[in-house]
C-alpha cells in the first residue's frame, strides 16, 4: 500500500480541523486557501518533505537552469510556444493511437522507467497523443507556473514522447495545507498557466474538450475527449472558497459545460477523462463511498457520483481515471448505462491493492506499474494494457480490450 496518502478521521473536516486532530501530518507549509501567486518563484523552498523528497532532491540537482530560465523568459515575454500539434489524421494503421498514463508525477525511478518503456511502445505503435490523468506533480502540486518540478516530473521523463499531452488536475495538484487534500483547487490554475510555456502540456483551461482529427473542415470527429476537474467534488476536505464549493458557481458552470459539450459532440467515441474514478475496485473505492465514507458533501465523492450518473453515464463510452494506483478495465453496470470505467494510475506509483470487488471487471491488475495504449478508429476501439518492469524499463502487454460498438451507434 502507498503510505503517503492521508485519509481523514472523519468526512468533511476543514484542513485546520483535521490538523488539530492529527499533528503527525506533515503539511505543505502554506495557509489554507491562500490565493494563488502567479509570479515565478513564489513559495519556492516550502516544498513538503514526504516520501518523494529524496528523488525530488536528486532531480533538482539535474535541473537545466538555462532551459528553465529560457522558458520563464519566453513566458514572461508572451511569445507563443511551438506546441506539438494535435493529430489531424490517423496513424499508419488507420487509427488514432493514444498513450494513457496516470498518477505519474513522482520524479522517482519508477516514473522514469515507465516513461522509458512507454516511449519505446509509442514509437512502435505510432502514438500521436498522450493523456495524463492527474496527480501530475506529487506531493503538493506546483508552487508556481514556473515550478522546476514541471521539468523534473514531466518534461524530462517524457522526453521523446513528443506529442500533445491532455492533462487533468488531480488531488495532489490541488493540495491545500495537507498534501493530496484537494483543498486548494485554485492551485490548479498554475498548471493551466504552465501549458502556455510547454510544447507537451495541453491544458487550455481547467476543463476542456479535444476532438480528433484536429483542425477545421474535417467532418465529424472520430473521438472526442472531455477533460473534467473532479477535485471540488472529491476533495478529502471541505472546500473553504465559496467559488469551489460542491454547489458553488465553478461546479455549476462545469456541469453545464459538460452537459452541453456532450450533447453538441458529433464524435463517434466520447471519452471523459478525470482524475477520480466513478467505479473502482481499488483502495479508494467508488465515487459516493470513497475511503469508506458515505456521508457529507466532499470526502465520499457523492456529488461526483451524481455528476457522472446524471451527465456522463449513457452518453460517454468511457470514463478514464487515475487516483487508484492500479489498472482496471471494468464492465459497464446497470447504473452506468453502457459507460465503461477504466482506471490507469500506475505511471509513478503502484501497489494500492484490491480493497473492493463489487464492480465486475474485464481485467484488472493491482500490483504493477504500467500504462495503456488506446487505438481509436470509427469502427473500433482497442485498449492495450501494459505492465512495466522498473529495473529494466521493459513493458509487457498483458491484456487487450476491443469494442466495435460505440454508444452512439447503439442508441
Ligand atoms: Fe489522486
Amino acid at each position: 500500500m502507498c503510505d503517503d496518502e492521508y485519509t481523514p478521521p472523519r468526512p468533511d473536516l476543514t484542513e485546520r480541523q483535521w490538523l488539530d486532530l492529527d499533528d503527525s501530518i506533515v503539511t505543505t507549509g502554506r495557509p489554507a486557501a491562500e490565493p494563488v501567486a502567479g509570479a515565478a518563484g513564489s513559495g519556492v523552498g516550502r516544498r513538503t518533505v514526504l516520501g518523494g523528497a529524496v528523488a525530488g532532491a536528486a532531480a533538482l540537482a539535474l535541473l537545466p537552469q538555462a532551459a528553465q530560465a529560457a522558458q520563464a523568459a519566453r513566458a514572461a515575454s508572451g511569445a507563443p510556444v511551438d506546441k506539438f500539434p494535435l493529430p489531424s489524421r490517423p496513424g499508419p494503421g488507420g487509427s488514432y493511437a493514444v498513450l494513457v498514463t496516470g498518477d505519474a508525477g513522482t520524479g522517482n525511478e519508477a516514473q522514469y522507467a515507465v516513461a522509458e518503456a512507454a516511449r519505446k511502445v509509442c514509437r512502435t505503435e505510432g502514438v500521436g497523443l498522450a493523456i495524463g490523468l492527474g496527480d501530475n506533480l506529487y506531493e503538493n502540486g506546483p508552487e508556481s507556473a514556473h515550478d522546476d518540478e514541471f521539468h523534473t516530473k514531466f518534461e524530462k521523463p517524457n522526453t521523446g514522447i513528443d506529442v500533445p499531452w491532455l492533462m487533468v488536475l488531480g488531488n495532489h495538484d490541488c493540495s491545500g495545507l495537507i498534501p493530496g487534500s484537494g483543498g486548494d483547487p485554485s492551485r490548479g490554475d498554475r498548471e493551466v498557466a504552465y501549458a502556455t510555456t510547454s510544447r507537451r502540456w495541453h491544458m487550455p483551461a481547467r476543463y476542456y474538450s479535444t476532438a480528433l482529427p484536429a483542425g477545421p473542415g474535417r467532418g465529424a470527429p472520430v473521438v472526442e475527449f472531455f477533460a473534467v476537474d473532479t477535485n471540488p467534488v472529491a476533495s478529502t476536505v471541505t472546500q473553504l472558497d465559496p467559488y469551489f464549493r460542491w454547489d458553488g458557481p465553478y461546479m455549476r458552470e462545469q456541469r453545464r459545460w459538460l452537459d452541453s459539450a456532450l450533447t453538441a459532440s458529433r464524435a463517434t467515441w466520447k471519452i471523459v477523462i478525470g482524475h477520480h474514478p466513478y467505479l473502482n475496485n481499488g483502495k479508494h473505492g467508488s465515487a459516493g463511498s470513497y475511503d469508506g465514507f458515505t456521508i457529507g458533501h466532499y470526502t465520499s465523492g457523492v456529488h461526483l457520483r451524481e455528476l457522472y450518473e446524471e451527465v456522463v453515464c449513457g452518453r460517454a463510452d468511457l470514463i478514464l481515471s487515475g487516483h487508484d494506483h492500479t489498472q482496471q478495465i471494468l464492465e459497464p453496470t446497470k447504473r452506468s448505462r453502457g459507460t465503461r470505467q477504466i482506471v490507469c494510475g500506475t505511471a509513478g506509483k503502484k501497489g494500492d491493492g484490491k480493497a473492493h470487488d463489487d464492480q465486475p471487471a474485464r481485467w484488472q491488475d493491482f500490483g504493477q506499474h504500467g500504462f495503456m495504449v488506446m487505438k481509436v478508429s470509427t469502427g473500433k476501439l482497442t485498449i492495450d494494457a501494459y505492465t512495466v518492469d522498473v529495473a529494466t524499463a521493459t513493458a509487457t502487454r498483458v491484456h487487450r480490450f476491443t469494442s466495435t460498438s460505440a454508444l452512439r451507434a447503439r442508441s
